[in-house]
């Protein structure tokens, strides 16, 4: 009503539809006032960025932003809106944005985490729950999911995405997308979503971040771009170009992939948002002379927002006059971003988003609690679990609770998890403490951080142990030894807690530990020599209950990995879907691709995790031995619980093409499926492939079924060799656009 307002004032006819009226609005706009709307302020109280001393434009007028980052609240947004709305000559509103990551008060647990559920409904839910909270806060826009496939533990933002695989990555996106966006407009729960960090990010040489990335145009296609193809096929409003180069092109100057993947390619119509000062970089790349130029390469590459640094909002105007920046691509982007406002409704009521009643309703709830627990105990993963120590009973004489991660309270919401206060949340000693009988004496000792240099009183604690009946020691990183510019070289456990750990075995008594860690870690000997271990991640507000909950069998653990844990560093970068080699490193004899100083397989594989119970699989059958490349196959396994409790197993599918005209995988992700089966029961599961499951790209890139042999393992985990084998009779060139990755959720 505002702008209608604006445009009576101007004498101008009402616009008769909405198409009309952005059109409208753009005639009635001034070149400055169009690069406002693609001026975005960074002023979160949290920076998750460099601070930029902008000297004069930390003073900006709001009137000259189109969107703000790391505003929430009913009171703050609505003021910073009052500002804009009333001051500025057009009154049109302001978008919220905020990283919206894993969860928002409510804190679920961090996404490599929930990946270790294979839960893309689950994954759904809890964005879902994220949004309603969010939105009910002010927030508009979330810079999620994080979509980007990490290989290498060493880079600290593993911990951010859904770990090593564009499978199971782009089911997650998917669902992601889904849930952030809900029932959709004109719903105020509904939040625009961003995929993140376009593209080959986790590709960082030596895991350092904001590396170069110098991956294969191959690797490319086939392992970076899906999740971000399937966040655009799922109707992602957002594109976060990463803040690397890709073979000497950073991507925020990278035409080829903005413009000609994401625009022209994938048809993307949502807003490409740059990151944090990532357009000022470019001079630090040593591609932009000077700060016009910083403006004019990467608006010309396709970013249409300007995140922070403030270099449209100095320079675009003077490019557009000067004829370096066309005029129709400037009204192109602010078209974007007014079509976005549109479908929030934000021209009809810029404070539908800034609601006190709404907030406190939905902030924090009873079952948004639910949720997080039940989603923390879905991530959590049984590694090792030697004479069945776990579960443990809840009547002990006396349990000890050793390490400072024990009452971590920052450490169980994790990295990225700004809105979220600490003090919420339950630790691992609280959720303990509440679910052990009455009479179990728990006693806690810190002993050791992962930032202390010494142990502590290590003969008190080792006297307390062998007081003990059982020892939990819980152990890995602190919230701020994983997630952005949180690259480690060493991926132990960092700190005193190996001579923590070393002195509690002394002692003879079961030690089980929980891992509480945001990457995969290189767990060493002595960790290895523990009987139970518990991969526990940054599990959210609900961690400690969960915790319990498996640790003391109320729920059998079902997680499995999401991405490798390598035996040493120096095997990095390790996964599952590598290449075979002329050297095959399953080889035997001294020529093979292996090491001499370590074996060359994982500790533990992806799709690896224990649970109470076991699981049986019979030989895949197949509903034929050939098929046309037009024809689809299903694939039948009997999975039996064959133990004493019932439990959830992640039933994985992988498939090799034997021989193809390029090099293939040795097996890669081509199905899961999570089936609860009660002691002894049994349950046929099929999956169904076709030919998006058989294709691949040839040398030149085109989608192909090729004829020939393939196998299909079915099994617990990436190294099943629980298998069989068909054969495509006929190759046949396949009409679906980018790469070969088969539809999401086909299985
Ligand atoms: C950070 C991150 C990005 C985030 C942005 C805004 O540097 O790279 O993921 O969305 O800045 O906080």
């Amino acid at each position: 009503m505002l702008f209608y307002l604006a445009l009576s004032i101007s004498g101008s006819a009402l616009p008769a539809n909405e198409h009309d009226f952005i059109e409208g609005l753009l005639q009635h706009m001034t070149l400055e006032e169009k690069v406002d709307q693609l001026n975005q302020l960074g002023v979160q109280d949290t920076p998750t960025g460099p601070v930029i001393d902008q000297g004069e434009l930390a003073q900006l007028p709001m009137s000259t932003v189109g969107s703000v980052l790391g505003a929430y609240g009913f009171e703050q947004t609505r003021r910073l809106q009052e500002q804009v709305v009333m001051r500025s000559r057009l009154h049109i509103p302001l978008l919220f944005a905020f990283d919206v990551i894993h969860g928002f008060r409510t804190v679920f647990p961090v996404p490599l985490a929930e990946a270790a559920a294979w839960d893309p409904a689950l994954a759904q839910r809890t964005a879902r729950a994220a949004a309603v909270e969010a939105t009910a806060s002010g927030v508009h826009w979330t810079f999620a999911p994080m979509v980007d496939i990490a290989r290498d533990p060493r880079w600290g933002r593993v911990v951010e995405g859904s770990g090593e695989d564009p499978f199971l990555g782009a089911a997650l996106a998917s669902a992601k997308v889904q849930g952030f966006h809900g029932a959709g407009p004109p719903d105020p729960s509904f939040m625009l979503a961003t995929a993140k960090h376009f593209v080959t990010y986790g590709a960082a040489e030596g895991g350092r971040d904001y590396n170069v990335a110098d991956v294969s145009e191959r690797t490319l296609r086939e392992v970076y771009l899906p999740p971000f193809q399937a966040a655009v096929a799922a109707g992602v409003d957002g594109i976060m170009p990463s803040f690397n180069e890709l073979a000497g092109v950073p991507l925020h100057s990278n035409t080829a992939l903005l413009t000609g993947v994401l625009r022209n390619q994938w048809r993307f119509g949502g807003l490409i948002v740059s990151d944090f000062n990532a357009i000022w970089e470019l001079s630090q790349h040593g591609i932009a002379r000077g700060p016009a130029d910083r403006a004019r390469l990467a608006f010309n590459a396709g970013v249409d927002i300007d995140m922070a640094s403030q270099t449209y909002r100095q320079h675009l105007p003077a490019l557009v006059r000067n004829g370096e920046v066309p005029l129709t691509a400037v009204d192109d982007a602010v078209r974007r971003v007014l079509q976005a406002k549109q479908r929030l409704g934000l021209f009809e009521d810029p404070y539908r988003y800034s609601d006190e009643a709404r907030q406190r309703a939905n902030v924090l709830t009873p079952q948004h609690r639910a949720l997080a627990r039940e989603a923390a105990q879905k991530s959590i993963v049984l590694l090792k679990n030697t004479d069945a120590l776990l579960p443990l009973p809840k009547h002990l004489r006396n349990v000890l609770v050793v390490g400072s991660l024990a009452t971590d309270a920052e450490a169980t919401i994790g990295p990225w998890a700004l809105a979220g206060h600490p003090e919420e949340s339950i630790t691992v000693l609280q959720g303990i403490r509440r679910a052990v009988a009455a009479d179990t004496e728990v006693v806690y000792l810190p002993g050791a951080s992962p930032v202390s240099k010494e142990a502590e009183n290590l003969n008190t604690v080792r006297q307390a142990a062998r007081l003990a009946e059982v020892v939990v020691a819980v152990l890995g990183e602190q919230a701020d030894q994983s997630g952005e510019a949180r690259s480690r070289a060493d991926l132990g456990l960092p700190g005193a807690q190996e001579a923590l750990l070393r002195a509690l075995l002394d002692t003879g008594k079961p030690v089980v530990i929980l891992l509480m860690n945001g990457r995969p870690l290189v767990l060493s000997p002595t960790v290895r020599q523990a009987p139970a271990l518990l991969e526990t991640w940054f599990l959210g507000s609900e961690m400690g209950n969960a915790v319990a909950d498996i640790l003391f069998g109320d729920v059998n653990p079902s997680g499995k990995l999401p991405i490798t844990f390598p035996r040493s560093e120096g095997q990095i970068p390790l996964y599952y879907a590598h290449k075979n080699t002329g050297r095959p490193p399953s080889g035997d004899g001294r020529y093979a691709s292996a090491y001499i100083d370590e074996h060359w397989t994982p500790l533990y594989p992806f799709g690896f995790g224990l649970s109470y119970t076991s699981f049986s699989y019979s030989t895949p059958r197949l509903s034929a031995q050939r098929l046309a490349s037009t024809q689809s196959l299903d694939v039948t396994v009997t999975v039996t619980n064959t133990g004493a409790r019932s439990g959830e197993e992640i039933v994985q599918l992988y498939l090799r093409d034997d021989v193809a005209s390029v090099t293939r995988p040795v097996r890669q992700l081509r199905g899961f499926r999570k089936v609860h089966l009660a002691p002894g029961e049994a349950r046929d599961l099929t999956f169904t492939l076709d030919q998006g499951d058989f294709a691949l790209l040839d040398s030149d890139f085109s989608p192909v079924v090729e004829a020939g042999t393939f196998t299909v393992f079915v099994g617990a985990d990436s190294t099943t060799e629980n298998h069989a084998r068909f054969e495509v009779t006929d190759s046949r060139a396949l009409s679906i656009s980018g790469q070969s990755v088969p539809s999401q959720g086909s299985n």
